[in-house]
């Protein structure tokens, strides 16, 4: 069965995004068998998985609208072992329309459902913002990750996230954890880094990450090349830490069964 791992923060910019990318790869270069879902009308997990928006058919607006099934849209990537299943600027409206919609917590769950035997891992790379898109996500889920920008890092805004999570653990998916908090665009020269690692940690303890990802330019360029850091240049040290990342994850996974 396919462990379900959403990417989820309703700040925009802080690497949800480029983790489920480069985790994605990184989960695939280790034989796994990876299905990453792109769930913001952005649809930046596409592009930078090198589908232009609006050039393919595919798309995960349909799936959840019923208009076809899941099986039916997903593409290959230049990454063996990872697919996609791409966005769709629909995706924009998406949370208007699911609110008439019956079960409208559960669309993307129950439609995804013939896939879960098929693949190892599914990401779900969530929009920034609370709505029922992400409420879709974390009721597919079985884990979510938090990537945190340790830069700009807000406590307060950290422990309404955790909050909403645990509500929708409480109302919706008993089947929710959290995996962990990612502490992403790291760069120790910042004292804003090491203050915003120091806090995290001592708030979350082992909740969090033992590996952080650095600000690293390389990670920032590979998605106008339509590959993942670790094809584009497998040495950089944002693809090497994504890569000790995907370890923990499957550590972490392996001792919670
Ligand atoms: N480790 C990193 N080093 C440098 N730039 C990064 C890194 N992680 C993300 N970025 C850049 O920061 C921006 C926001 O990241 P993104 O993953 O799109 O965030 P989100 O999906 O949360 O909105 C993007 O331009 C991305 O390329
Ligand atoms: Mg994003």
């Amino acid at each position: 069965m396919a462990e379900i791992i959403a990417f989820a923060n309703q700040k925009g910019g802080v690497g949800k995004t480029t983790t489920a990318i480069n985790l994605g790869a990184s989960l695939a270069s280790i034989k796994k068998r990876v299905l990453l879902i792109d769930l913001d009308s952005q649809g930046n997990a596409s592009t930078g998985l090198g589908f232009v928006r609006s050039a393919y058919r595919q798309n995960v607006y349909d799936v959840i609208m019923g208009n076809g099934t899941a099986q039916d849209n997903i593409l290959t990537t230049a990454t063996p072992g990872l697919h996609l299943m791409p966005s769709s600027m629909m995706m924009a409206g998406a949370e208007a329309e699911l609110y008439d919609l019956d079960n409208r917590e559960y669309r993307l769950r129950d439609a995804l459902a013939p896939l879960y035997e098929y693949y190892d891992y599914i990401l779900l790379d969530c929009p920034p913002a609370m709505g029922f898109v992400t409420l879709n996500a974390l009721t597919t889920a079985n884990n979510v990750l938090i990537p945190l920008q340790c830069e700009f890092l807000s406590l307060q805004g950290i422990s309404h996230l955790v909050n909403s999570v645990r509500e929708i653990k409480n109302k919706w998916n008993p089947d929710l954890s959290v995996l962990g908090f990612l502490l992403t665009m790291y760069d120790k020269r910042y004292g804003q880094t090491r203050t915003a690692e120091e806090d995290v940690r001592k708030t979350f303890g082992d909740a969090v990450f033992k590996t952080v990802i650095p600000r690293n330019v390389r990670v920032s360029e590979a998605p106008s090349h339509g590959i993942p850091a670790l094809f584009y240049d497998f040495d950089c040290p944002g693809a090497q830490a994504y890569l000790r990342v995907a370890t923990e994850v499957v550590e972490r996974l392996e001792k919670g069964e």
